[in-house]
């Protein structure tokens, strides 16, 4: 069971989210629990300011480290009296880039996962330092906040947790789990608009399907994503394959 608290001042942006498809599926397995938090409700103003103008001048508001603070230490006392640790995340583009490797990672993680969302132009720099969150950066690129990238961890974390995908074998077998693009799939019916289907698709030879899988999966890669495979020591199958 995946345990995840995303604290954040949009909580309306977290239930559409998981509340579908395979992450709706996987809490109502037991495998996946989603918590979300208001910051809003650890602020102490009768107006609820979570944010305020930096010191220094400048575009944009900052998150004020109180209302944050607070909230973790809430959320921490919490686990613990369900004798949880916390394990604090916080998505940032001063973040470790974010992998399949973080993926499965967070996908083993015993203890409560904890996302901190920021927003605007960023969180008073005293929550890095009497936190030192675990920062990850879901691309080189700017978002509005966090909320987006907690997603994207909580959902490719969640189909690693063994039982949330049907079959037992597709999180394994696709895609990055060995570094590779994923080969061509194909569904009824046979004919697209005159696209027909590879032939040993269709040939029940499983062997075959196998190794033509892997050919593609090398071809699409060493293509199309180069860096993914450019310190890669090929094994023989591997490389009679790509040569073919
Ligand atoms: N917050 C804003 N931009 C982000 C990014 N690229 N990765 C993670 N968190 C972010």
């Amino acid at each position: 069971m995946l345990r995840v608290t995303v604290l954040t001042l949009f909580p309306e942006m977290i239930a559409p989210v998981v509340g579908q498809s395979i992450l709706k599926r996987a809490q109502e397995k037991g495998l996946l629990h989603v918590e979300v938090v208001n910051l809003r409700d650890f602020t102490a103003d009768r107006h609820r300011v979570a944010d305020d103008i930096p010191y220094g001048g400048g575009a944009g508001m900052v998150m004020k480290a109180e209302p944050i603070l607070r909230a973790v230490e809430t959320v921490r006392v919490a686990a613990q009296e369900h004798a949880e640790e916390i394990r604090l995340v916080f998505p940032s583009p001063h973040g470790r880039p974010f992998t399949q490797r973080h993926a499965k990672d967070l996908a083993r993680e015993r203890r409560r996962i904890v996302i901190l969302c920021g927003h605007y132009e960023g969180v008073d720099e005293r929550v890095r330092t009497a936190l030192s969150p675990e920062e990850i950066s879901i691309g080189d690129y700017v978002l509005t906040g966090g909320e987006l990238p907690a997603l994207l961890l909580i959902d490719a974390a969640t189909r690693l947790v063994p039982g949330v995908l049907g079959d037992p074998e597709s999180a394994v077998e696709e895609s990055f789990s060995d570094s590779l693009l994923e080969y061509p799939h194909y569904t009824r019916p046979a004919d697209v608009r005159g696209m027909g289907v590879p032939e040993v698709l269709l040939s029940g030879h499983h062997e075959a399907i196998r190794l033509w899988r892997r050919k593609e999966a090398l071809r699409a890669t060493y293509l199309k994503r180069p860096d993914l495979i450019k310190d890669r020591v090929l094994n023989e199958e591997d490389r009679r394959l790509l040569n073919e």
